[in-house]
């Protein structure tokens, strides 16, 4: 047995909530690898709606989906996941968070702790029963510790009876390695 690697358990958890025909969301488009993945997942009668900040980041998205023709699964939007309900309207089977910045981009412009923070929020009331939020967090840029700390201390009081609360985490490896928390709707939660 092998221990399975952050980003493919990341991977192994979005497959196992997404299914053909659903809706899913990709909170961080960035160079479009997950948009990509939750666009095979979701089929042709499905859906993506996938955000991000960076023009760059944008571009990169829709050209990956193209040149596997997925481009018609997607809508990219420019702008950032903490305005989320404005766009996404449907009921989300699984959503996904990459925390950090571009690689290959600008390291300054990062995600935060307090639009991150909304963006949750507001997938959890979209959330269907049984769907997941993932969140692969990395804490090692500068600017990483302050989301990390902000995003633990909001996830860890959800209430227990609506949502399970899971961190996937080696924790022997040096240098701030990534770690996931995953979030499964159990319970509509109280407004
Ligand atoms: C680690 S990268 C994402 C990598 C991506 N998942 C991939 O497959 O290549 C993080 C991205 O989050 C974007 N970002 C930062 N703040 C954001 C926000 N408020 N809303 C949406 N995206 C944001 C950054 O522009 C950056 O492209």
């Amino acid at each position: 047995m092998m221990l399975e690697r952050v980003l493919p358990y990341a991977k192994t958890l979005l497959s196992s909530c997404i299914q053909e025909g659903d809706v899913a969301v990709d909170a961080t488009a960035g160079n479009g690898h997950d948009t990509l993945f939750l666009a095979q997942l979701v089929g042709e009668s499905g859906f993506v709606y996938a955000f991000d900040i960076q023009q760059q980041a944008v571009d990169a998205t829709i050209e990956r989906l193209k040149e596997h023709g997925l481009e018609n699964r997607a809508r990219v939007i420019l702008d950032g996941h903490e305005h989320l309900s404005k766009y996404v309207e449907d009921e989300v089977a699984g959503a996904v968070f990459n925390l950090g910045y571009l690689p290959g981009g600008d390291h300054s412009i990062i995600t935060k702790g307090e639009t991150t923070i909304s963006a949750i929020k507001q997938l959890l009331s979209k959330l269907k029963i049984g769907g997941i939020i993932v969140l692969v967090i990395y804490p090692g840029h500068e600017g990483g510790k302050e989301e990390r700390d902000a995003v633990i201390e909001f996830v860890s009081k959800l209430p227990q009876k609506c949502v399970h609360v899971l961190r996937y985490e080696f924790i022997n490896q040096q240098n701030n390695p990534p770690f996931l928390i995953a979030l499964e709707k159990m319970k509509k939660l109280p407004d």
